[in-house]
């Protein structure tokens, strides 16, 4: 790819552009922050990198949305962070304002690019992101499900004591609080889960699993997790940027797939060069579909909130 631009350079934002550097997804990677030397300095500092970890993606820091012109992808990491006894919600007012500025700076300067959004809440995040954007939806995905399913895949591995590259997960569903894991579409080297473990050992993962956000935040105490967010952020990127036509769960503006109507949700998709290329829809058991209606009407609930 030519250009993948990052807006905002907090941790996540930074530890997003420096994978995708080193993994040379783009020829200029362009780090994007309204507090003046931080992209700056961080964008530097990461380019004096390259001689060493030996990539040649050019990496600049910057402030103006000028430098990001053209860019393929733009993914939108900027917001504020949780603080510990804070839920993702606290924080919507002050990052829909945010997130719609970034998104009105960014699609301004490129017209086609594809739009990944981090900030949280996530599912509002990429609501506001798709309606000032005024993109197709196909353009517009939401990074969520795959850090569920990572986080997921982590604590199957450590309980059973198996490697993490034969565990996959299978979530939906709204960010952390309301994911919805499908304990029986996820496998260890195919195997469903529930022939592996108990119910009552799956549940304790998934409930770790949904506390993932909090568990890191409570440690940190001053910001939230960045190392996994942004692994899975890039590896959304790396699916576009390579066409790889991956099937992960994504949060995307539905038109009545699973039963849902104008709500983002994390949905399995396809993703590819043109962002997300077809949604995969399986028939969900009835305790299946009333867990995702209703992390659905929680997410439009809160989108009415924002009036937007
Ligand atoms: C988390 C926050 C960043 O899940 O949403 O870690």
């Amino acid at each position: 790819m030519k250009k993948i631009t990052v807006v905002g350079a907090g941790n996540v934002g930074a530890t997003v552009a420096q994978r995708i550097a080193e993994k040379e997804f783009a020829n200029e990677v362009v780090l994007v922050d309204v507090v003046d030397g931080i992209p700056q300095g961080k964008g530097l500092d990461m380019f004096e990198s390259a001689p060493v970890e030996g990539f040649d993606s050019k990496v600049l820091g910057t402030t103006n949305y000028d430098a990001t012109a053209g860019s393929d992808i733009v993914v939108i990491t900027a917001g504020i962070a949780r603080k510990p006894g804070m839920s993702r919600d606290d924080l919507q007012k002050t990052n829909a304002d945010i997130v719609k500025s970034c998104t009105e700076q960014a699609v301004a300067k490129s017209p086609n690019a594809i739009i990944v959004v981090v900030s949280n809440p996530l599912d509002v995040m990429t609501y506001v992101a798709y309606k000032v954007s005024g993109f197709e939806r196909h353009r517009v995905i939401g990074m969520a499900g795959v850090l569920d399913s990572a986080r997921f895949r982590s604590f199957i591995a450590l309980e059973l004591n198996v490697s993490v590259e034969d565990v996959s997960a299978f979530v939906l569903g709204g960010h952390g609080d309301s994911m919805v894991p499908l304990p029986r579409y996820s496998t260890v080297a195919g195997i469903p889960l529930p022939d592996l473990m108990n119910k009552e050992t799956i549940d304790r993962l998934v409930k770790r699993t949904r506390d993932g956000g909090i568990e890191i935040v409570n440690y940190l105490k001053t910001g939230s997790a960045y190392y996994a967010p942004s692994s899975s952020a890039v590896q959304m990127i790396e699916a576009i940027a390579k066409d790889k036509k991956r099937i992960l769960p994504c949060a995307t503006w539905l038109t009545g797939e699973y039963g849902q109507k104008d709500v983002v949700a994390g949905v399995p998709i396809k993703l590819g060069r043109k962002g997300m290329e077809q949604i995969i829809q399986i028939k969900l058991m009835p305790d299946e579909q009333a867990a995702l209606d209703k992390s659905a009407a929680d997410v439009k609930a809160n989108i009415a909130k924002l009036g937007i």
